[in-house]
């Protein structure tokens, strides 16, 4: 099955629409904006976790993955979302976290009560001597990823909140528990799902120390996870249906090995290189402007390298785990519009399938706080305190913080400009930034020149147009620091997207706009009228022959 017709949204129920007045987003309130969705085009809706859980990392610390948390509504909310989503056209797609349970669940509970059958589903150490653990491995939010259970006398591994145990996968059994999940909710009309750091779920067979980093590279694309993926996509019974694995820290070898179609494993993959172009030194908790050479570099390399392995590409900048792209790679303030319209089209028009995450379509930027109580997300506030310790200030920290948490994107979806953003009649879970009031939909939706809009017609042509779905991709001005552009061929026909990645007017390197326009290309789209001589703050411009 092909994918590249396709875009997936990605809802962050949470945060999406407020049906009950709680301030916390719901199913229902999903429900009442399937129109909106339908309106944008995107064919799959992918629901990040609602099942029940303490939330100690937003629902990802599951602890019960067949049920729904009653704070987004229950089973028959969910079957009416799977019914008139379908009715509308578009399918539900949801998220699995496999790799990890949350403590609350049954059989991490079971297992600290002394249940050995348990037990062997979670992946328990002794210490390397008496209050040291296993190994030197850090977790992802900061910390050791092993935590001492007093009630059995072992470490446990938590490769991210303390409160998530990793599962083993070496035990069949554990791996069938985790086909039948997935079964339970395909058996319920799921259509596709996206794995949750999924390459982490094969750990190495030795347990040792990393001596050049926090252990990551140990156990990331470990010894068996093709073959796992493999299993686990037989025995759900879910190929041939949208899948798509997050792939921490990867390679692009092994990318090509879960997405390419004779391998039977996922259907493309989320790799997150590209962004870390703004990292400095590797740290996410270090700033620096977004290096755009090394952008397009890496986008180079992914996009040529997975077209010559015949891999397939989940092709996004948003998430629920980054920063707003137009706070990032844009600029919110003086080019709101223009930037975040380059920066879609950027992506739309690569060889992959797009991911939409909710409130990208409309502008959405970083959520602009001015306290560390505003903050909700377990990883800033755990790396606020560790920023601190490191010696920073608290408004040095807080910088920090503003740019990289995690809770940008999970700011309440703007709908329009009244009280609460349309999202809740109440004081939501975590506050909006004030520009709700400019960017919203409702506004958006009244203007042809939106943002909103743009989204509409990227979405559009790529359903029209084979060369989009089909086409090589090769990139061109591969020296030019400003650009990053790229040809897309098929049948004779060429697509050519140029896009200015600065604030500045810039000229391309190799030919200039007028080279093209000499040479029969027609402008199709752009985000500024009329071609000028030089690309103006962030301009994209579409040419085809
Ligand atoms: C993934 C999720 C993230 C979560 C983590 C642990 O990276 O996207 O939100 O915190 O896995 O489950």
């Amino acid at each position: 099955m092909k994918f590249n017709d396709k875009v997936v949204y990605q809802i962050y129920p949470k945060s999406f629409q407020d049906s009950n007045g709680d301030g916390l987003g719901d199913l229902r309130g999903v429900i009442q904006r399937l129109d909106y969705l339908q309106s944008l085009g995107v064919d799959y809706l992918w629901l990040t976790p609602f099942f029940p859980s303490p939330q100690h990392d937003n629902g990802y610390d599951v602890a019960d993955y067949c049920a729904v948390d009653p704070r987004f509504g229950n089973m028959t909310d969910f079957d009416e979302l799977v019914k008139t989503a379908g009715d509308k056209g578009m399918k539900i797609m949801l998220d699995m976290v496999l790799c990890h349970t949350s403590v609350d669940h049954e059989w991490f509970q079971k297992a600290i009560n002394g249940d050995e059958h348990y037990q062997r589903y979670y992946i328990l150490r002794d210490g390397r001597s008496p209050g040291e653990p296993p190994t030197n491995w850090q977790c992802a939010f900061g910390g050791s990823a092993w935590k001492w259970q007093p009630q059995i006398g072992k470490w446990y591994l938590h490769l991210h909140d303390v409160s998530q145990p990793d599962l083993d996968w070496t035990n069949p059994e554990v791996r069938k528990e985790l086909a039948n999940v997935v079964k339970f909710w395909r058996d319920k009309g799921v259509m596709g799902f996206r794995f949750d750091v999924i390459n982490l779920i094969s750990k190495p067979e030795i347990f040792k120390d990393d001596t050049a980093g926090l252990g990551r590279r140990l156990f990331a694309d470990g010894p068996h996870v093709h073959e796992y993926l493999r299993e686990l996509v037989q025995n759900a019974g879910i190929e041939g249906m949208i899948t798509v694995g997050e792939m921490a820290s990867t390679d692009l070898e092994n990318c090509i090995r879960y997405s390419n179609p004779n391998n039977h494993e996922l259907s493309m993959s989320f790799s997150f290189h590209h962004l870390k172009v703004d990292y400095k030194n590797g740290n996410k908790w270090e700033l620096m402007p977004p290096d755009i050479k090394a952008l397009k570099k890496i986008f180079e390399e992914w996009q040529v390298g997975m077209q010559e392995g015949n891999g397939w590409n989940a092709v996004f900048y948003n998430n629920h785990d980054q920063p707003r792209i137009v706070s990032r790679f844009g600029d919110d303030q003086k080019y709101l519009k223009e930037s975040a319209k380059m920066l879609a089209a950027s992506i739309h028009f690569m060889r992959g399938t797009p991911y939409i995450y909710q409130g990208e379509e409309i502008g959405m930027t970083n959520a602009k706080y001015s306290s560390i109580e505003q903050y909700r997300d377990v990883e800033s506030l755990n790396y606020y305190k560790i920023l601190l310790n490191q010696g920073k200030s608290k408004n040095e920290a807080l910088k920090i913080i503003g740019e990289r948490s995690r809770d940008n994107s999970r700011t309440p979806m703007q709908w329009s400009s009244e009280k609460f953003a349309g999202f809740s009649i109440v004081d939501p879970w975590l506050s909006s930034p004030e520009n709700y009031k400019t960017i919203n939909v409702e506004t958006e939706e009244n203007d042809i020149n939106s943002v909103l809009n743009f989204y509409k017609t990227l979405v559009k042509f790529r359903k029209e147009n084979k060369i989009v779905q089909d086409g090589d991709i090769k990139f061109i001005e591969r020296e030019n620091d400003n650009v990053i552009a790229y040809i897309r061929t098929l049948n004779g026909k060429e697509l050519i997207i140029i896009c200015n990645f600065k604030g500045n007017n810039t000229n391309l390197t190799e030919k200039t706009l007028s080279d093209y326009t000499k040479n029969g290309y027609k402008k199709i789209l752009g985000n500024y009228d009329e071609l000028a001589e030089n690309l103006r703050p962030y301009e994209v411009v579409i040419f085809e022959n």
